[in-house]
């Protein structure tokens, strides 16, 4: 049996405004996906779904990732499929694409040959596909390369010197509305035809927003980054990506001592980003929970998929 472990991303700058054309700035974070594969009856098991039956819709990523696998490899193997995922499902944290990479890295690892990351982002995009009208393509990335990825029109680049200032915690806080991406998308975008004049000026904001974001963490300026996620946070409101729900949940983080709080993602639900210190973290998120937020800290995972030892029961 091979094992491995792939990434959770949060999108921290420039969503929506990517759409038209801006950048975006993404990390991968330390929570995973963990598959694990070995020769068997071509069975999916999941620790949070059971057995996934054979032409349910759960089935589509593996099916594909694994034909995909098949021709990449030339080997025909019927393999048994073990996922562990500790990455919220829906709430913009690219939790399928982070099952797709580990299982397509599990996989080639298991039937032997050789292969680049380049190969496991190439098929478990391919994987994404079916899942995902569209898929951008960041999320596959990030969790296959692991790090800060900076992307524009279609353009990626890996920032792989870019690291998070170290005094710096960050919280995801899990709304637990689930949001409708391609409602909240078409909807923006509709705001920006029916305000153009406007609208084109808080897209140029959003884009330097993310250049002075990067500029903040190279120079390791946490009060700034904060800064720049508030304002990124009114863009996101002003073209309508914001809600009641993801509001309150900003304001909770700044009353808590945030340096800077914003939707990730799609908005309207989904996920809340904080910076805090690093050493106020654990107590801010312990507060959270005592008030029923489903919150954690995550870390920035700079290494991307990779071989793991402990297998999955099933
Ligand atoms: C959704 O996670 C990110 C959006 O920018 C949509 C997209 O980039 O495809 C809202």
């Amino acid at each position: 049996m091979k094992c491995s472990i792939a990434p959770a991303k949060i999108i921290l700058f420039g969503e929506h405004f990517v759409v038209r054309g801006k950048p975006a700035l993404g990390v991968a974070v330390n929570k995973y996906a963990r598959v694990c594969v070995e020769k068997g009856h071509g069975g999916v098991y999941s620790a949070q779904l059971g057995e996934l039956e054979r032409g349910s819709p759960q089935r589509a990523l593996f099916d594909t990732a694994l034909e995909h696998v098949e021709s990449f490899t030339g080997k025909q193997a019927k393999l048994d499929v073990y996922v562990d995922s500790s990455i919220p499902v829906a709430a913009g944290l690219g939790s399928s694409a982070a099952v797709a990479v580990a299982l397509v890295h599990a996989s080639l690892t298991l039937l032997d040959v050789e292969f680049s990351k380049e190969d496991v982002r190439r098929i478990a995009h391919e994987a994404e596909r079916v899942v995902h009208y569209r898929p951008s393509g960041v999320d596959t990335t990030l969790s296959t390369y692991g790090g800060f990825l900076y992307y524009k029109q279609g353009e990626f680049r890996l920032l792989s010197d870019l690291r998070l200032p170290g005094d710096l915690g960050v919280i995801i806080v899990d709304t637990g509305v689930k949001r409708n991406t391609g409602l909240v998308v078409r909807e923006v975008l509709e705001r920006y035809e029916r305000c153009e004049r406007a609208a084109k000026h808080i897209y140029e904001a959003a884009g330097e927003v993310v250049e002075l974001a990067i500029e903040a963490i190279k120079r390791g300026d946490s009060r700034l980054l904060g800064e720049l996620m508030l304002i990124n946070h009114g863009l996101l409101w002003s073209m309508s990506a914001s809600s009641r729900v993801c509001d309150e949940v900003v304001y909770t983080l700044l009353e808590l001592g945030a340096l800077g709080a914003k939707i990730s993602g799609a908005g309207r639900g989904g996920v809340i980003i904080g910076l805090f210190s690093r050493d106020h973290a654990e107590q801010v998120a312990e507060k959270l929970a005592s008030r029923g937020f489903n919150a954690f800290i995550v870390e920035p995972d700079y290494i991307g998929v990779r071989s793991a030892e402990l297998p999955v029961q099933p």
